[in-house]
């Protein structure tokens, strides 16, 4: 799925226009805006809804525009950046004094990727050759905040296909939930939100596995808000083997389910809306978003999920999940 020239050429007009545009990736589709125009930024967080204080990434082109934005880079960022950009890792570096505030919440640091999605690449090309060689897009996930983040130029539309002009439709993403956070500017680099680029991939660069400090509550990364990435609908997660009886107990109730699971459903012929994911984390992760959307259109008064494997390769879907619970069902 490409967008035709005449799309692109659009694109490029709004954004230096100062309007938002719905642009695919490949971890999720992005709000995206001229990030350095600060009215331009201001519409983001408008049209999602979201508090003032959260910083944006800014997706750039390629390495090149990187010292435009940040200073003080270390060598350890510049060799996270070789290995997976473009792809899905996000460097939060020590910014340059220009910087809007209106992008990184008025803190000393910004966030910033080069995308792998092939549509994402050419916008910021096309972007960069009329904005100077260094422009880059502010794009957080284009869904209302607080809310699943779109996989789907649809999913785009379905969130805020009234708020915003344009929506690039690069079909599905490949990754499914949002890119690797990896701080470079303290020190040491810390996992704040992990993802597809897994601690086991960063350690083969770094030489150790880095710390990871995904749990705070504070809004240093919004994604890292307890509940986070949630539908409407409750969600409650259930271990493998006791989701017959769970069912049936909340059958017993009056409460109509629906299930996502990675493994068989415990008998035919069940009751309930039932999505089966693939039950490796990567297929997972591709799935999941699409999964809760559904689910939550599902008219159930419940979404029972099957509790994932504990062990380190589920980690950033069990994050996303567990925010989800925490968010799910909250208005
Ligand atoms: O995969 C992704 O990262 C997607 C696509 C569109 O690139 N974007 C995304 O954006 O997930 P958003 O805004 O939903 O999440 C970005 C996260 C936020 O949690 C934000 O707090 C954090 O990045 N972030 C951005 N700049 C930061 C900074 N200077 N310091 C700490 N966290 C930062
Ligand atoms: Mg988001």
């Amino acid at each position: 799925m490409t967008p035709s020239d005449a799309d692109f050429e659009r694109a490029v007009a709004l954004l230096q226009g100062g309007e938002l545009v719905g642009l695919p990736t490949e971890t999720v589709y992005g709000l995206g805006a001229d990030a350095a125009n600060p009215a331009a930024v201001a519409k983001i967080f408008a049209a999602k809804g979201r508090p003032a204080d959260h910083p944006l990434i800014v997706h750039l082109a390629g390495h090149d525009a990187v010292d435009h934005w940040a200073e003080q880079v270390p060598a350890v960022a510049w060799e996270l950046m070789e290995t997976f950009w473009p792809g899905p890792l996000t460097l939060i570096l020590k910014k340059q004094a220009w910087v809007p505030d209106a992008v990184t919440g008025g803190q000393d640091t910004v966030g910033l990727r080069v995308p792998g999605h092939p549509v994402a690449l050419e916008l910021l090309r096309r972007f960069a050759a009329v904005a100077g060689l260094h422009a880059g897009i502010a794009a957080p996930s284009a869904n209302r905040f607080g809310r699943i983040s779109p996989t789907s130029a649809a999913h785009v539309a379905e969130e805020l296909g009234d708020r915003i002009p344009l929506i690039l439709d690069g079909g599905p993403c490949k990754v499914g939930i949002e890119s690797t956070i990896v701080d470079c500017s303290r020190g040491e680099p810390v996992v704040l939100r992990p993802g597809h680029i897994s601690p086991e991939h960063l350690q083969a660069v770094l030489g150790r596995c880095p710390n990871i400090e995904t749990a705070s509550g504070a809004p240093r990364v919004s994604g890292s808000l307890a509940a986070h990435y949630a539908p409407q609908t409750p969600m409650r997660l259930v271990a493998g083997e006791r989701l017959l009886d769970f069912l049936n107990a909340q059958r017993h109730k009056g409460d109509t389910c629906g299930v996502i699971s990675h493994s068989q459903p415990p008998q035919a012929g069940m009751p309930h809306p039932w999505r089966m994911l693939p039950a490796d984390p990567v297929g997972y992760a591709h799935d999941l978003y699409a999964a809760l959307r559904d689910m939550d259109h599902a008219n159930v008064s419940l979404i029972a999920v099957e509790a994932l494997p504990a062990s380190p390769d589920w980690a950033a879907v069990s994050d996303r999940l567990r925010r989800a619970v925490a968010g799910a069902g909250k208005d």
